[in-house]
């Protein structure tokens, strides 16, 4: 996507691989909207610290950074022994895995790397495969999410008001994003159309992030509260909801979200309101036969009871600190505790579809369409 940096327009991906340095290139999500900057991991562990501390976010962002996080601990392997080499890529792949628990993608793409890896009959040749698989990973990842993009784009008519959850734009993904590929694709054959950005409490990504994304793509948005959506879907200003996902059950329909989602979905059903999920193949989880079982990551709960931000007003801060600073405030009653979960999950009946690259889909009808899902 492309991003005004410094005065200058500039194309980039969220996650990228330098292979001559052997590491991993992240846009450092935690400082936007307030600072553009790439990071570089220089080994696994690092990038499995950036998934962990969410410097990168975002499902189809995380199963790419692992792909590559793979690539990079298998490269780093050094000597000839297939054995050694294999129980590396295990710690490797263990590590990764472990970073973040609810999205489904990570796995996926490392399940896929290390598939591919297999044909290779010395260690250089697996360590060059699967370089490749990762490569072809995150270009697949783009092309999904271009796709879901032409299947999702005839939803988004003139003078539509949508409304997003958290973030499942392109910094959710390599490129383009899930939720938002549809609204790009409506943009770029001219259609009009207003946004209304879940702020997503605690970690806001909605307010920083989706809302960044839109400004950055010249999109007609505002940012709401998470509590405002049942007030504006009331009053009819909201015409359709699209979020992305972590991990969706093939097997029965259920969407593990950005916690707050199944709410929305609640108020959307409650007011005949379309709730539309985007997502690439790579969310599709065939294997869990319950929403009870997806691991639903419990996050510190200083994310909720502080924020991060910058100061906008240089006469709120202490006199050492500019408007600009990045500062974190503590918002709650100073002895309270929080609870934290990450995420939630929205039972299929509550779904209108799921939007995928191959076309969309009723939740319920994901296990018998599996073959052309890649199930
Ligand atoms: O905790 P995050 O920011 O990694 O959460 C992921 C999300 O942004 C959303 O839940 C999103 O809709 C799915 S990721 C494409």
């Amino acid at each position: 996507m492309n991003v005004l940096v410094r005065g200058r327009r500039r194309h980039f991906r969220t996650v990228d691989f330098d292979e001559t340095r052997n590491a991993v290139r992240l846009i450092e999500q935690r400082l936007l909207p307030h600072t553009f900057k790439v990071v570089a991991t220089r080994d696994y562990r690092e990038t499995a610290r950036a998934i962990t501390d969410m410097i990168v976010r975002g499902a189809g962002a995380i199963g790419a950074t692992a792909a590559f996080g793979l690539a990079q601990g298998a490269r780093a392997f050094r000597g000839g022994g297939l054995a050694r080499f294999a129980a590396q890529v295990e710690t490797v792949y263990r590590t990764l895995a472990d970073a973040r628990p609810t999205a489904v993608d990570p796995v996926n793409a490392m399940n896929e790397i290390r598939r591919r890896m297999a044909a290779g009959r010395t260690v250089a040749e697996q360590q060059a495969l699967a370089l490749a698989a990762a490569r072809a990973f995150a270009d697949e990842a783009v092309a999904h999410c271009e796709a879901i993009g032409r299947h999702g784009a005839p939803l988004i008519r003139d003078g539509l008001r949508v409304q997003t959850h958290c973030n499942a734009g392109w910094l959710a993904f390599v490129d383009i994003g899930s939720a938002t590929a549809p609204l790009y694709a409506a943009q770029a054959a001219g259609r009009r159309f207003h946004v209304f950005c879940d702020e997503t409490r605690p970690r806001s990504q909605g307010a920083s992030l989706t809302a960044w994304e839109l400004a950055q793509q010249g999109i007609s948005h505002e940012v709401i509260a998470d509590n405002a959506a049942g007030h504006l879907m009331q009053r009819g200003e909201i015409d359709l909801v699209i979020v992305g996902s972590d991990r969706v059950l093939g097997r029965t329909g259920e969407v593990a979200n950005k916690i707050g989602t199944y709410t929305q979905a609640v108020l959307a059903h409650r007011h005949g309101i379309p709730f539309y999920v985007a997502i690439p193949l790579s969310t599709i989880d065939w294997n869990l036969r319950s929403g009870r079982d997806i691991p639903i990551e419990e996050r510190t709960g200083s994310e909720v009871l502080s924020a991060w931000g910058t100061l906008a007003d240089p006469k709120a801060g202490s006199r050492r600190r500019k408007a600009g600073a990045r500062v974190y405030v503590r918002v709650a009653n100073p002895t309270s505790g929080a609870r934290n979960p990450g995420f939630d999950v929205t039972p299929p009946e509550l779904i209108t579809g799921i939007l995928t690259p191959v076309g969309i889909f009723k939740p319920k009808d994901l296990w018998k369409r599996r073959r052309e899902l890649g199930g």
